[in-house]
């Protein structure tokens, strides 16, 4: 292993960029030649690869997005574009790759390394929903963007004395969801993996009411969706006001918190470690508080285990 690449690739994620400067800088330190690819899997098939120093992640640690810039790209999709891509890393003459993106961005690398390219993937997205790792690079830092949001949305929701619905991302994971409900004090939340009952929900708002609460605060995983009309059946049904509000893609930027800055940083060493010992088709992850790798077929056949416990505990603090 003398030349190791790296790229982003999906929606980017707070801590991307930390996780770069570690790659670089331990694949520096270690004697390696490391290559930057912009723009994910699409300036992989393009060679927008280019030679990164040491200097080049200086002062990134702190900053949200990815340097490398990210996209999601269709032609990687198919046989013949990772095809052209396994080729352009041959002519760079690059031994190992580095993928930090999502699910979607592990498939891709999944798939390059059965055409005999070594690769080793850091989860780097908001979602937390790939089922090997505990969490992945970015999901912190968008709980403390959603729960300064919820400690704003309260302020106003309280002097009205509304019902507010707030929408998070996450995909078809409520973890988002789930964890700021909690960290948040909501009274409900709605998550794909639970599903909900209208009734239940209106019937909450009003027990809410009748105990003294100033404000209801509902947050809705996006894998539910459908905040707004959720909104005005609410207040339909219960006769109390009610806003929706859909964080969107504010969820994604902003500084990473300590925590995703300390995993980013301990993921990139490890993933250029484990290319060292001549591994190939691995994903970091960390578990108990131990950073893992493993195969990544295995990584992603793995079905994801809804923690119960912490749904329990969202319903029994929020009465
Ligand atoms: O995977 C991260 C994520 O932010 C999801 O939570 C969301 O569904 C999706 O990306 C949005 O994608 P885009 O930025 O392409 O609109």
């Amino acid at each position: 292993m003398k030349t190791i690449a790296v790229l982003t690739s999906g929606g980017d994620a707070p801590g991307m960029n930390a996780a770069i400067r570690a790659v670089v800088r331990t694949a520096i330190d270690k004697g390696l030649r490391v290559m930057g690819v912009k723009r994910g899997y699409s300036g992989l098939i393009n060679g927008e690869l280019f030679e990164m120093k040491k200097g080049d992640v200086s002062d990134i640690l702190q900053r949200g997005g990815t340097i490398l810039r990210t996209a999601r790209c269709a032609e990687f999709l198919t046989e013949e574009g990772r095809k052209k891509a396994a080729g352009v890393l041959k002519v760079f003459g690059v031994d190992g790759l580095v993928v930090i993106g999502g699910n979607g961005s592990f498939m891709g690398a999944q798939k390059l390394s059965k055409l005999g390219v070594s690769t080793v993937g850091i989860p780097g997205t908001i979602d937390n929903d790939l089922s090997y790792t505990e969490y992945t690079l970015g999901f912190d830092t968008t709980l403390n963007t959603v729960l300064d949001a919820i400690n704003k949305l309260k302020d106003t929701s309280t002097s009205h004395e509304r019902v507010s619905i707030v929408e998070v991302m996450g995909r078809d994971c409520g973890d988002i969801a789930l964890y700021s409900a909690i960290a948040g004090g909501a009274e409900s939340v709605l998550i794909p993996e639970k599903g909900f009952d209208f009734d239940e929900l209106c019937k909450t708002v009003l027990e809410g009411k009748l105990s003294g609460k100033m404000h209801n605060l509902i947050i809705v995983a996006e894998g539910i969706g459908g905040s707004q009309e959720l909104a005005q059946r609410v207040e339909e049904v219960t006769g109390i006001e009610t806003r929706a509000t859909i964080l969107g893609h504010i969820q994604r930027g902003g500084s990473p918190s300590s925590f995703d800055r300390m995993l980013a940083s301990r993921m990139g060493v490890r993933a250029v470690e484990v290319l060292l010992e001549g591994k190939t088709s691995r994903v970091i992850g960390i578990r108990e508080n131990r950073i893992t790798d493993d195969d990544i077929d295995e990584a992603l056949a793995m079905p994801r285990e809804f923690d119960d416990k912490l749904f329990e505990i969202a319903q029994m603090l929020s009465r």
